[in-house]
């Protein structure tokens, strides 16, 4: 039974898809059957990995109007084969009002994840930086909730909103969601100011604060312009390493009582 897991922070630009597209990457080639949801209507997880629409054009815009199934709209990833990926579409924009208010609309995803969720180990949904309806579905389909925050003076910013909505998932539609962590994107060790951002957020989130951190690297902003995640693109820059590192120790969190898979340094 996969783990399905939301990427989201309402702040944009703090490292979501970079996260998603890397760690689906390093858990897959690490051998566990992993399947991106691209839930961002400008699509950057989906052409990070090379991903196209399947045969037929379908997306997940399709999904939510019930003419296709996730599962039919899935492509595999070019360079990765355990890599699945259910691409996005820029019509995902006018989902919100598309909708309307359809009764149940904020289950669609999970309704559709339920019929795949054999097949895979991770599901990853990587969120656009809102609390609309597609990160309303992301957050009902998933059991866990993992967070970026960028290393800088306005970190916390914006995190507020993000607990609120989490309550009001769990309040109303999916009572399962729990935050598996939050880590820190762009870190600059040189810089006093990530290490006071360090020690806020560990300050605040105690155990839930990830050890790794991903520092910033020039390597991890030029490998969606080859199609490729960091893993294949630059597989011994520090970005490379820090993605891995971040796989391992999420792996190890969800998986506890048994071995990890996935081997530390490398
Ligand atoms: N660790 C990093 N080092 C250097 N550049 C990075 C790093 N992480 C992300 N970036 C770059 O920062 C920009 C924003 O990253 P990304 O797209 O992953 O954020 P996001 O949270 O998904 O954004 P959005 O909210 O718009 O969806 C991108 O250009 C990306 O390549
Ligand atoms: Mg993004």
């Amino acid at each position: 039974m996969a783990h399905v897991i939301a990427i989201s922070n309402q702040k944009g630009g703090v490292g979501k898809t970079t996260t998603a597209v890397s760690l689906a990457s390093e858990l897959a080639i690490a051998g566990r059957r992993v399947l991106l949801v691209d839930f961002d209507p400008q699509g950057n997880a989906s052409s990070g990995l090379g991903v196209e629409p399947n045969s037929e054009g379908q997306d997940v815009y399709d999904m939510f109007f019930g003419e296709v199934t996730l599962q039919e709209a899935l492509n595999v990833s070019p360079m990765i084969s355990s890599l699945y990926v259910a691409p996005s579409s820029k019509d995902l924009v006018s989902i919100e009002l598309e909708l309307g208010k359809t009764p149940g609309r904020e289950l669609i995803l999970k309704s559709q994840i339920k019929l795949l969720r054999d097949r895979f180990d991770y599901i990853l949904i990587d969120c656009p930086p809102s609390s609309g309806l597609l990160t309303l579905n992301a957050l009902g389909a998933a059991e866990h909730i993992l967070i970026p925050l960028q290393a800088e003076y306005y970190a916390l910013e914006g995190l507020s909103a993000l607990m609120q909505t989490i309550e009001f998932v769990k309040q109303t539609f999916n009572p399962n969601l729990n935050i598996l962590g939050v880590f820190l994107t762009m870190y600059d060790s040189r810089t006093k100011l990530s290490q006071q951002v360090e020690d806020e957020i560990k300050t605040h989130f105690n155990e839930l604060a990830f050890k790794t951190r991903i520092p910033r690297n020039v390597r991890l902003s030029e490998a969606p312009s080859h199609s490729l995640p960091i893993c294949l693109y630059a597989p011994d820059s520090i970005g490379a390493q820090a993605y891995h590192d971040l796989a391992v120790e999420l792996d190890q969190r969800l998986y506890a009582n048994s071995n990890s898979n996935l081997v530390a340094n490398g």
